[in-house]
């Protein structure tokens, strides 16, 4: 059987799984976990251990067709100054709740496009969450950037407040594929940006990009590429097209009929990878490429790579505490959602409580499955031993599973008693392979596929 044939034969095509940014995913988050749980969670930080800091900002000015990101498009600056305001009240609450003495060693602002904020705003925002979390010395600041909505006085002010990592979203230099995502953005627009963006300091700059988008060829992906490389991206993060029209509404606008078939979206992945790897950049987990001095790249060869909410991180911070609309805090006990809808989680701060609406305890079992998970996305590589080390017997709730994957898998695998290891030719399969370890099926839920 062809390699092909035999990828499809276990599932590439035709399995949806999740991208396992959390174990459990959020879509098994119950309602029965709150705002009580969080506070209750908050409080109880140990303030010796920084903590990282998300920052959701829910707003763009246009709203990309591909796009499933949670934001809301608008045209004037006056419902971003009032979410402002209200996230504002959200670090208040949090500041009565925290423990004296804690410290933000990460923090990161994503979207929607957080640089929709005009540089008064940027001032206003850092410094109240500097007032509430203060950070380490050596804080990391990172921030999502569309290169079309900004400009050197937002990167002049978000650098003043400590950025020292961007990310810019790119998706493919085509004007053709341009013009069928609704997302135009000229290389002449991003290559100033970028300039920028080093010129404030920036040392790690990210790229994002997605391949399986329509009327994306070998030939135009290997041109988007190219101009990528001439940016010169410490890291690259390449997305797999999600297409999820029942989730994304705006995505009924993409022509479906315009989208690689299967086979071809395999071999555009496939494209561009080699095409990074040969550039010197190092593969990190399934989607993203890093130079081999940045930092993703030096935990990834030290063991030290982890997946959160904003998929690889270089990130040792254990708790993560998620800010905005939809953000998502991981505390010592578990997972919990902020309301996801804008209005109803400006509704709860308003009414003086923490916005939390969904989440999840994490038992014994799913600690361990979680790691598992994460170590198969990071590493490709369950560490039985390891597992062993941290969970004790627990962990032998995992050795049918793991003899299953052998089987069912076979040479794309290598079991033993220290560890299962994926083959780089099965490397395609690894969120269908860590979805063995996954005992929370959610009802009802569609996901992407997993190619
Ligand atoms: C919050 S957005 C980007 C930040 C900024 N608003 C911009 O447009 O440049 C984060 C990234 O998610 C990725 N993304 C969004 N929707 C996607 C989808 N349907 N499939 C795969 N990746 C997607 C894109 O690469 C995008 O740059
Ligand atoms: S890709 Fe960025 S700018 Fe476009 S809709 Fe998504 S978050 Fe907004």
């Amino acid at each position: 059987m062809k390699h092909i044939d035999r990828l499809r034969s276990l599932g590439l095509f035709d399995s949806r799984v999740p991208r396992y940014t959390s174990y459990p995913t959020a879509p098994v988050f119950s309602p029965e976990v709150g705002a009580t749980e969080q506070t209750r969670a908050l409080a109880a930080l140990d303030p010796a251990q920084p903590v990282s800091v998300y920052l959701h900002i829910p707003f763009c000015e246009r709203l990309c067709w591909f796009c499933a990101c949670r934001t809301q498009g608008t045209k004037t600056l006056s419902p971003v100054e009032s979410y402002l305001g209200t996230l504002e009240q959200e670090l208040a609450l949090l500041k009565g709740i925290l423990p004296k003495g804690l410290r933000m060693g990460r923090m990161h602002w994503g979207g929607g496009t957080p640089t929709i904020l005009p540089p008064e705003m940027i001032h206003r925002l850092a410094q109240a969450v500097r007032d509430v979390i203060p950070p380490t010395e050596d804080c990391e600041f990172s921030v999502e950037i569309d290169p079309t909505m900004v400009d050197r006085a937002k990167i002049a002010a978000l650098a003043a407040e400590g950025m020292n990592r961007a990310s810019i979203g790119i998706q493919d230099f085509d004007p053709l594929v341009q013009a069928s995502i609704g997302r135009e953005q000229p290389f002449d627009i991003t290559r100033a940006c970028v300039d920028d963006l080093r010129a404030a300091g920036i040392r790690s700059l990210n790229a994002d990009l997605v391949y399986g988008l329509p009327h994306q060829t070998a030939a135009r992906l290997d041109d988007t590429v190219s101009r990528v490389l001439e940016l010169s991206p410490d890291r690259v993060a390449l997305f797999g097209y999600a297409h999820v029209p029942w989730v994304s509404k705006r995505q009924k606008l993409i022509p479906e009929d315009a989208l690689p078939a299967e086979q071809a979206r395999h071999a555009l992945a496939n494209l561009a990878a080699a095409r990074f790897t040969d550039a010197g950049l190092t593969a990190i987990g399934i989607d993203h490429f890093a130079r081999p001095d940045d930092g993703l790249a030096r935990a990834a060869a030290s063991g030290h790579l982890r997946r959160n909410f904003q998929g690889y991180v270089d990130d040792t911070c254990p708790t993560l505490i998620g800010l905005g609309a939809s953000s998502i805090s991981r505390l010592p006990d578990g997972y919990v959602q902020n309301a996801p809808a804008t209005a109803a989680y400006i509704q709860r701060i308003e009414a003086g409580q923490l916005a939390g609406a969904r989440g999840h305890v994490m038992t014994g079992d799913d600690l361990l499955r979680a790691r598992a998970i994460e170590m198969l996305m990071c590493d490709f590589r369950l560490d039985r031993n390891a597992l062993r080390a941290a969970f004790g017997a627990l962990a032998a709730t995992l050795d049918a599973q793991i003899a299953l994957v052998g089987e069912r898998f076979g040479d794309l695998v290598a079991v033993t008693d220290e560890a299962l290891t994926i083959a780089p030719e099965g490397r395609a399969l690894t969120r269908i392979i860590a979805s063995a370890f996954d005992a929370h099926v959610p009802e009802g839920i569609r996901y992407s596929q997993a190619s």
